[in-house]
Formats: C-alpha cells, sequence, structure tokens
C-alpha cells in the first residue's frame, strides 16, 4: 500500500482547522499527515511530547502545517488550555479526531480495577471531555466532523480485552448519542471501527493478533485509516452522522 497514492488525494479540508489526540504517532499521526495533505491546519495532540515535537518538525520540514499541543486526554484543563488556545487563533475547530488510546490483555478475573478504569478513562472519558470541551468551538466550525476511534472490539466481545472491548463499545454510543444532541448545531459525529492496523499499539501482539481472523490476511497499513477519517472529516460525508465506518479487511463480515 503505497502512502503516496492517497498524499496526491483532493484538497478537500483546505481552510478547515483540525485536532487530532494521540496524534504523535501511529494511526494519528498518519491522521495528521493525510488532513494536513488535503489543506486542513491540524493540531496534533498528545502526551509523548518529545516523539510528537520530533513528528511535526519532520513534517514542517516537508511543508505541512502541523502544529504539536500537549493534551493528556484525561484532563478537563488540558482540554480547556487547547480549546482556548484553539479559539484565540481560529475562534472556531472544524475537526476533531477523537484517536488517543491504549489496551491492556490479560483475563477479566484478574483485571486490576486500577487498570480498568485507567483504560476506560483515556479510551472513552477522554472522548467525552473532548467532545464537551470542544462543542463550543465545533458550533463554531464549517462542517465540522468529529471522528471516535472505535476497533472491531467496539461491537464484538474479545477474549482478555474486557476493559479495551467496553471502551470502544461504549464510544459507539457516546458517538451515536452526541450525533443525535450535535446535529441541530451542524456539527456530525462519527465513529471509526478499525481491524488490525500496524501501530506500536499492537506490535507486542503474539500469533499475529486478529490476521488469522482477517479474511483479507494481514493488518491495516496506517493511510488506509487515514483515507477514511478524511472522508469522515470532509464535505463527501455531508450526509454521514451517528454511524460506524468499518475498516477492517473483512473481520466484521463474519
Ligand atoms: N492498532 C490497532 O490494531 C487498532 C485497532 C483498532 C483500534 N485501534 C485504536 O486506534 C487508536 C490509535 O491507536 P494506534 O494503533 O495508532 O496506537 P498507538 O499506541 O501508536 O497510538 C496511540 C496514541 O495515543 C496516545 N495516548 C495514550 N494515552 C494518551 C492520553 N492520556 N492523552 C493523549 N494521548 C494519549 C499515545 O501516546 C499514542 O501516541 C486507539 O484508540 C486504538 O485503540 C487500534
Amino acid at each position: 500500500m503505497s502512502e503516496e497514492n492517497h498524499y496526491s488525494a483532493p484538497q478537500r479540508l483546505n481552510g478547515r482547522v483540525a485536532l487530532i489526540t494521540g496524534g504523535a504517532r501511529g494511526q494519528g499521526a498518519a491522521h495528521a499527515r493525510r488532513l494536513a495533505s488535503e489543506g486542513a491546519t491540524v493540531y496534533a495532540a498528545d502526551v509523548l511530547d518529545e516523539v510528537g515535537r520530533e513528528q511535526v518538525q519532520a513534517w514542517t520540514d516537508e511543508g505541512l502545517d502541523i502544529s504539536y499541543l500537549h493534551l493528556d486526554v484525561t484532563r478537563r484543563e488540558d482540554w480547556t488550555d487547547i480549546r482556548d488556545h484553539l479559539h484565540e487563533r481560529h475562534g472556531r475547530l472544524d475537526i476533531l479526531v477523537n484517536n488517543a488510546g491504549i489496551i491492556d490483555v490479560g483475563p477479566l478475573s484478574e483485571l486490576d480495577p486500577e487498570v480498568w478504569n485507567c483504560i476506560l478513562n483515556v479510551n472513552l472519558t477522554g472522548a467525552f471531555l473532548g467532545l464537551q470541551t470542544m462543542h463550543p468551538l465545533l458550533k463554531e466550525g464549517t462542517g465540522s466532523s468529529v471522528i471516535n476511534t472505535s476497533s472491531i472490539f467496539g461491537p464484538s466481545g474479545a477474549v482478555g480485552y474486557s476493559a479495551y472491548a467496553a471502551s470502544k463499545a461504549g464510544l459507539l454510543g457516546l458517538s451515536r448519542t452526541a450525533a443525535l444532541e450535535m446535529a441541530d448545531d451542524g456539527i456530525r459525529v462519527n465513529a471509526l471501527v478499525p481491524g488490525g492496523v500496524s501501530t506500536p499499539l499492537n506490535e507486542a501482539e503474539k500469533d499475529g493478533g486478529v490476521i488469522p481472523e482477517t479474511p483479507m490476511a494481514r493488518r491495516a497499513h496506517v493511510s488506509e485509516l487515514a483515507a477514511a477519517v478524511a472522508f469522515l472529516a470532509s464535505d463527501d460525508a455531508s450526509f454521514v452522522t451517528g454511524t460506524e465506518l468499518v475498516v477492517d479487511g473483512g473481520f466484521s463480515a463474519r
């Protein structure tokens, strides 16, 4: 899968302002690059400050309009700082990608409640805080679009992933409800449902993770998810809200 195929995509996001959580690496970094390459002014936000700043420097050297911001999605004060920063600079936000996520694998019977809370806090509460704090800026946006990154372990269960699956299922309910509540404000809210994707998140997975159950028999390249995010963020998806875009190589077709 060549990245160049995607980066020559049309300029659908000229003038749009985008914020991507977990934007320092993995899928979030691919989304940042793709949205900027389609003309958006992008803010990649993460807790991995060094990685994020180095990545942003490389993008800036390529001529892409991407800045780095520190954001721990579990901290409301981090979100309000960014809201104030974006309000001062742009007066609005057009695209919010709630992508930050963490994982822990082990049987439910042995799961430490602190780990449970931590996963729910980052994966689900983080997106809730993003939607709530950015709502006033998204209301001022053009074709405003929120994309919440769920997982194939949201609609289905997965042995050893109780907290992760619960958080990703919760994101589907949050996305649908936010879509209903925010439609009047001109804000679309959708969930992205990736299958296995090659990123640092799953590099420790044994036996290829979900590859054996994936009809296309591979993990996705991050650019394949970024293309889906760019679609949902753009006016090509102007009548798409409250739904899920599944990008999983056929995993869910079983
Ligand atoms: N990789 C996969 O196979 C896969 C499949 C389905 C869904 N997902 C989801 O895709 C999203 C992106 O994951 P990825 O695969 O790119 O993994 P990744 O680990 O490379 O990226 C996750 C990013 O989130 C950031 N992050 C973690 N906690 C944070 C916090 N409190 N505040 C801000 N940022 C934080 C990390 O620093 C990292 O940069 C996650 O929500 C993940 O659950 C991944």
